[in-house]
C-alpha cells in the first residue's frame, strides 16, 4: 500500500520506518527542512535502539522516503497517519491546532479515495472533528474514511514493540476501513482489536491513566512500606504472581515522567470534566506522582536538615533509560529543588546532557561521566537507572568517596548488598541500610 505519515516524531517516525520495513511504500512528512535533509542521509533525529538502521535499509531500498512537500506524500496515498505533536496547554488539554492544520492540508491535497489515521493521542471525538475538517476543505471527488488507531510504543524500545506488541487497535467508521487496516497490519502477526473510533481514542487514554495508576499504587505502597518496616520489591513480587494484579509495572521509584503517562493523564482529568465529572482517582494518581518525584530531596532533607552547601550527584538525567528524552523527567524538578536549597547540583547522564542543558537550572554543573560526578560530590541521587549507573559498585562508591552517601531513586542494588559494605544507602521502600 501507499502510506503517507505526517510528523517525524517517536510516533511517526517509527510507524513509517516499521511499515516501510514490512513491504508497504512510505513517505515521510515533515514541516522541517533540515530534518527531512538529515534522514534522506539516514541521520534519525531522535535516539531509538535500531531506528537508524532500519531508516536506512528501506530507505535504500526505496520503499521509504522523506519529504517537506505534502501534495507530494498524500496525491497516491491509500492512508494517512497523522502523528503530529499534541502538547500539553496550561489547562492540561490537549492542544490539536498541528492535527487541524494537517487534516486541512489532507483535503487541500487529497486526490484519490483514502483513510486517515491518527496516531496522535486525540481527546474522545477528535476524528469526527478531523472527518469534519476535511470535508469542508476537500477539493476532488473522492471518498475519505476517518480511523483511530492509537500508539502504544514505549520510548527506547519503540521499534520492537511496534514488531512485537500485544495487540493493535483500529477504531474505524465502517467495517471496510477496519479489514483495509487489519490487511495493512498483517505481516506484524499481532493480534487485531477492531471497534469504533470513540473507543479506540478511549482505549489509548484509559490505557497510560491505569499504568499511571499502577506506578502511584505502588509507590503509595512503597511509602508505607517504609513507616511499617516492609520491603515493596517484595511485596510487588508476592502482588504480581496473581495474574489478576501482573508483575509489571509494579517498580516503586521516583515516579513517571515521559511525554505519555504526565500529558495523558492530565488530559483525561481536563476531558472528563468537561462532561462534568470528577476523575477524583486518576487526580491521585497525578498528585502522588508530583510527591514522588521529589521524595529524594525529601529524604536527604530529612537526614541532613539543611541541604546548604551540599554537593550532591545527579546520576541519570532523562525519564527513564536507553532515551535521551528529558521530557516531565524527575531530575527536573528535583535539580530545581536542590538549587532553590542551595545545594549545588552535578548531573550526568550517558545520553540526555544536551537536552538536559536546556532543561535544568543554570547553576547545574555537569560531568564528563558517572565516575567524575561521584567524586566531586557529598551526596548521591541515583534518578534514572542506566546499566552505567547500576553497574557501579558500592566498592566503586567506597573508593570513589570519604562516607558514600546514597539516594537511590530506582532500587537498583539488593540491601543485602548494601550491608556488606560501607555505605549509608537509602532506597524507595526499603529500610535505610547505615554503616557500622
Ligand atoms: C508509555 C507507555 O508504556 C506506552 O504504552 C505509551 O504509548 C506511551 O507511554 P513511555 O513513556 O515510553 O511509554 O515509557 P514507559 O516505559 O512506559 O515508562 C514511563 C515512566 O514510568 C518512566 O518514567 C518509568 O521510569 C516509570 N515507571 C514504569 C515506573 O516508575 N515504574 C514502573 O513499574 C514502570
Amino acid at each position: 500500500m501507499q502510506i503517507a505519515v505526517v510528523g517525524t516524531g517517536y510516533v511517526g517516525l517509527v510507524t513509517g520506518v516499521c511499515l516501510s520495513d514490512i513491504g508497504h511504500h512510505v513517505i515521510c512528512v515533515d514541516i522541517d527542512e533540515q530534518k527531512v535533509e538529515r534522514m534522506r542521509k539516514g541521520i534519525s533525529p531522535i535516539y531509538e535502539p535500531g531506528l537508524e538502521e532500519l531508516m536506512v535499509k528501506n530507505y535504500e531500498a526505496g520503499r521509504l522516503n522523506f519529504t517537506t512537500e505534502h501534495n507530494k506524500a498524500f496525491k497516491d496515498a491509500d492512508v494517512i497517519y497523522i502523528a503530529v505533536g499534541t502538547p500539553q496547554q496550561e489547562d492540561g488539554t490537549a492542544d490539536l491546532r498541528f492535527v487541524e492544520q494537517v487534516a486541512i492540508d489532507i483535503a487541500e491535497n487529497l486526490q484519490k479515495d483514502a483513510i486517515v489515521i491518527t496516531k496522535s493521542t486525540v481527546p474522545v471525538g477528535t476524528n469526527e472533528k478531523v472527518k469534519r475538517i476535511i470535508l469542508e476543505h476537500i477539493k476532488a471527488d473522492v471518498k475519505v474514511e476517518v480511523a483511530s488507531n492509537p500508539e502504544f510504543l514505549r520510548e527506547g524500545s519503540a521499534v520492537s514493540d511496534t514488531f512485537n506488541g500485544d495487540r493493535i487497535v483500529i477504531g474505524t467508521e465502517s467495517e471496510e476501513a477496519a479489514n483495509t487496516l487489519e490487511e495493512l497490519y498483517k505481516p506484524f502477526g499481532i493480534p487485531v482489536f477492531k471497534t469504533d473510533i470513540r473507543s479506540a481514542e478511549m482505549i489509548k487514554y484509559a490505557s497510560n491513566a491505569f499504568l499511571a495508576t499502577k506506578i502511584s499504587f505502588i509507590n503509595e505502597i512503597s511509602n508505607l512500606c517504609e513507616k511499617l518496616g516492609a520491603n515493596v520489591g517484595d511485596v510487588a513480587q508476592g502482588m504480581g504472581m496473581d495474574d489478576r494484579i501482573g508483575n509489571k509495572f509494579l517498580q516503586a521509584g521516583i515516579g513517571y515522567g515521559g511525554s505519555c503517562f504526565p500529558k495523558d493523564t492530565n488530559a483525561l482529568v481536563q476531558i472528563a470534566s468537561f462532561v462534568e465529572h470528577e476523575f477524583n482517582l486518576l487526580k491521585s494518581v497525578i498528585q502522588v506522582n508530583n510527591e514522588q518525584q521529589r521524595l529524594l530531596m525529601k529524604k536527604a532533607k530529612e537526614r541532613f536538615g539543611s541541604l546548604k552547601g551540599m554537593k550532591i550527584a545527579l546520576l541519570g538525567l532523562a525519564f527513564k533509560p536507553n532515551t535521551d528524552d528529558m521530557r516531565e523527567a524527575a531530575s527536573i524538578i528535583l535539580s530545581e529543588e536542590l538549587v532553590k536549597e542551595g545545594a549545588e547540583v552535578i548531573a550526568y547522564d550517558p545520553i540526555s546532557m544536551d537536552n538536559a542543558k536546556k532543561l535544568l537550572p543554570e547553576q547545574v554543573q555537569y560531568a564528563g561521566s558517572a565516575e567524575e560526578a561521584v567524586k566531586r560530590a557529598d551526596v548521591v541521587f541515583i534518578v534514572t537507572e542506566w546499566n552505567e549507573v547500576k553497574e557501579i559498585t558500592f566498592t566503586d562508591y567506597e573508593n570513589w568517596l570519604e562516607i558514600p552517601v546514597i539516594f537511590d531513586g530506582r532500587n537498583c542494588y539488593s540491601l543485602e548488598e548494601a550491608r556488606k559494605h560501607r555505605v549509608e544507602y537509602h532506597s524507595i521502600g526499603r529500610r535505610s541500610i547505615y554503616p557500622d
